[in-house]
C-alpha cells in the first residue's frame, strides 16, 4: 500500500509527510513541482528513508501521475499541492489558474483513469482527498454565525477563486464519475516550515531583523488559526474514516484579530529573545495599505470533523504560537536558507508602497 502526497515539499505537505512516518511505515510518493514554496530542506529528516519516494513534477502533467498511480499501486491520493499566496493571487492570478484549476483538474482525470482500472475492492476502498481552504465561504460580519459546511461559496480573491474552482471539480468528479473523494476546508495554519510570506513567520522574520511588522488597514481582520500538526492530524482521521463524497471544515476555534495575533509574537519574542535596546518588537509594527478586497473575519464550525470522526485540535493558539516561535528560533538557518533572492524581489516590490 501506497499513499500520494502532492504538495508535499511545501508548508502543510511537507509536515503532513513528516508526521505521517512518525504513526505508519506505508509508503508516501511525494509529487512536487517546487515552485518558490516547496523547500525539500522540509524534508531534510527524511533522507535515506526507504519509504519515501520524492518526484519532482507538476499536478498538471497526467501522464507523470498516471505513470506513478501504476507503478506504485498507489491507495489514495491527496492532493495538498496549490499556489497559496492571497498577495500573489491578487498580483498574478494566473499561476493560480495553471494550478489550481487546470492542474487539480488533469489530477482528477489521470486519477479517475488509474480508479477506473482497479479491481473492485480496490476501488471501492480507493480516496481522493482534496485539501482546501476556508476562504472559499467568503467573508463573515462580526458576530456571524462561524462557516458550517452548507455556508454558500462567495470567494473573493483569485487564490480563493481557484481554490472553489478545484473544490467544485473534486464534487463532480464524485458525482458524475463515482470518483470516492473528500474534501478539506481548514482555517489558517501556523507552524514549523512557513514560509515567510505569510503573516505569523514573516512577523517573526522581520522582527528579528529589525525591520517593519506591516499590518494591513486597520489590523482588526480576524482569522481562526489552526497549528499545522492539528491540521495533519484531522487529514488522517478524515482519510481513515470520512464519508466518501463529503466535506469536513477543520479549524482551531482560536478566532484572533490580525493585530492581536502580532501582538502575541511579539509578547512571546520580547521573552525569548529581547532586543538588544529592551524595548518591545511591537514597537516595529507599522500599519500599512490594506490588501484589495481583503476578507474581514473567517471562522470556522468544526462540529461536523467531532461528530462524526472525533476530532478536536490538541494545540490552543497560546500553546501552539509559543512552539512555533521557538521553532524559529531554533532554526534560522531554515529561514535564511528559503529567503533567497526571489524571495527578497517579491517582498520589496510588495511591500515598496
Ligand atoms: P505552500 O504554498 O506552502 O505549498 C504548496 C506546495 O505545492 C509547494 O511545495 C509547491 O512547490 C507545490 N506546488 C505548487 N504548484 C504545484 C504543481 N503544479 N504541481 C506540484 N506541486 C506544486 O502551501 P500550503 O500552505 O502548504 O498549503 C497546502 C494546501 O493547503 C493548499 O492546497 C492550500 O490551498 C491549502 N490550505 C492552506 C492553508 C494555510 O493556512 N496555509 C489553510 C487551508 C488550506
Ligand atoms: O484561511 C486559510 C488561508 O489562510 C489559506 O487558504 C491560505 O493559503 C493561507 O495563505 C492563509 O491566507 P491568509 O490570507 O489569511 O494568510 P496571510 O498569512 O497571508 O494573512 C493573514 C492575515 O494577515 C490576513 O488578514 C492578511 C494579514 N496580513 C498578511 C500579511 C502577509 C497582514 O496584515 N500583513 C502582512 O504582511
Amino acid at each position: 500500500m501506497t499513499i500520494l502526497v502532492t504538495g508535499g515539499a511545501g508548508f502543510i505537505g511537507s509536515n503532513f509527510v513528516l508526521d505521517w512516518f512518525a504513526a505508519s511505515d506505508e509508503p508516501v510518493v511525494n509529487l512536487d513541482k517546487l515552485t518558490y514554496a516547496g523547500n525539500p530542506a522540509n524534508l531534510a529528516a527524511l533522507e535515506g528513508d526507504r519509504r519515501h519516494h520524492f518526484v519532482r513534477g507538476d499536478i498538471g502533467d497526467a501522464a507523470l501521475v498516471a505513470r506513478l498511480l501504476r507503478e506504485h499501486r498507489v491507495r489514495a491520493v491527496l492532493n495538498f499541492a496549490a499556489e497559496s499566496h492571497v498577495d500573489r493571487s491578487i498580483a498574478g492570478p494566473a499561476a493560480f489558474i495553471a494550478t489550481n484549476v487546470t492542474g487539480s483538474f488533469q489530477l482528477l482525470e489521470a486519477v479517475r483513469g488509474y480508479w477506473a482500472e482497479l479491481p473492485q475492492d480496490e476501488r471501492a476502498s480507493f480516496r481522493f482527498l482534496h485539501v482546501s481552504t476556508d476562504e472559499v465561504y467568503g467573508s463573515l460580519d462580526p458576530g456571524a454565525p462561524a462557516f458550517t459546511e452548507e455556508h454558500p461559496y462567495q470567494p473573493n480573491s483569485p487564490y480563493s477563486a481557484s481554490k472553489a474552482a478545484s473544490d467544485h471539480l473534486v464534487r463532480a468528479w464524485h458525482h458524475t464519475y463515482g470518483l470516492p473523494v473528500l474534501t478539506t476546508n481548514c482555517s489558517n495554519n501556523y507552524g514549523p516550515f512557513h514560509f515567510p510570506e505569510k503573516l505569523i513567520p514573516l512577523v517573526i522574520h522581520n522582527a528579528l531583523e529589525g525591520k517593519p511588522l506591516p499590518v494591513y488597514g486597520d489590523g482588526r481582520q480576524v482569522r481562526d488559526w489552526l497549528y499545522v500538526r492539528d491540521h495533519c492530524s484531522a487529514i488522517r482521521r478524515v482519510l481513515d474514516a470520512g464519508r466518501v463524497g463529503e466535506t469536513y471544515n477543520i479549524g482551531g476555534c482560536s478566532e484572533m484579530a490580525n493585530i492581536d495575533v502580532v501582538h502575541t509574537v511579539c509578547a512571546i519574542l520580547d521573552e525569548l529573545r529581547p532586543r538588544a535596546d529592551g524595548a518591545s518588537y511591537a514597537a516595529q509594527v507599522t500599519f500599512v495599505k490594506d490588501r484589495p478586497g481583503h476578507d474581514r473575519r473567517y471562522a470556522i464550525d468544526a462540529g461536523k470533523v467531532e461528530r462524526e470522526l472525533g476530532w478536536r485540535p490538541a494545540e490552543t493558539f497560546e500553546s501552539g504560537i509559543r512552539k512555533t516561535v521557538a521553532w524559529y528560533l531554533e532554526h534560522e538557518d531554515w529561514v535564511a536558507n528559503v529567503t533567497s533572492g526571489a524571495y527578497r524581489e517579491w517582498v520589496s516590490g510588495h511591500y515598496r508602497e
